[in-house]
């Protein structure tokens, strides 16, 4: 198990869809140890593959309702197969640095997913924790949650890194 670097936008692999899982081999269980490290480390909510530079249809999310809980899910080949209602809340992401911002999604969502051992399972999520499941099934379209902003608040935010990058160099 090892932390791995997560990469930020606008790094290319976060626009890249990801690829389905078909190996449910160790390479992948010591993919999801890693993940589960980093994403605890940062600390997060939730992580998905291709934020540490793996285009794959992985994620991992703390389920704990616990403030300071820790409960992982794993999610392989996730897919949103109903959705319902609508809902806004405050995001942000380990990838999109120094910005938080209100979202519009849906309330509640069922996902078809498999677990680490390729065991096909269903899940129903709502309010908050449907927010963490979208949010994570999105970086695998390559979409991150400023593509939910208005045209306006994105550009803004595009300028501002830009900014951060060349005061860097
Ligand atoms: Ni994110």
């Amino acid at each position: 198990m090892s932390l791995r670097t997560i990469l930020t936008f606008p790094d290319p692999v976060l626009r890249k869809k990801a690829i389905k899982v078909t190996e449910f081999d160790e390479s992948l269980q010591g993919l999801i140890a890693d993940m589960t490290d980093t994403m605890y480390d940062a600390p997060g909510v939730g992580l998905a593959a291709p934020q540490i530079g793996e285009s794959i249809q992985l994620i991992v999310v703390n389920a704990s309702q616990e403030a300071d809980g820790r409960d992982t899910l794993v999610m392989v080949n996730p897919e949103i197969i109903e959705k319902e209602g609508s809902q806004v809340d405050e995001e942000g992401c380990l990838s999109v640095l120094d910005l938080t911002a209100s979202v519009k999604r849906s309330k509640k969502i069922t996902v078809s997913y498999q677990d680490k051992t390729g065991q096909s399972l269903e899940m129903t999520a709502e309010d908050r924790f449907s927010v963490i499941l979208q949010h994570e099934i999105d970086h695998l379209h390559g979409v991150l949650f400023i593509d939910h902003l208005s045209t306006l608040k994105r550009a803004l935010y595009k300028k501002k890194i830009k900014k951060m990058m060349a005061a860097k160099q």
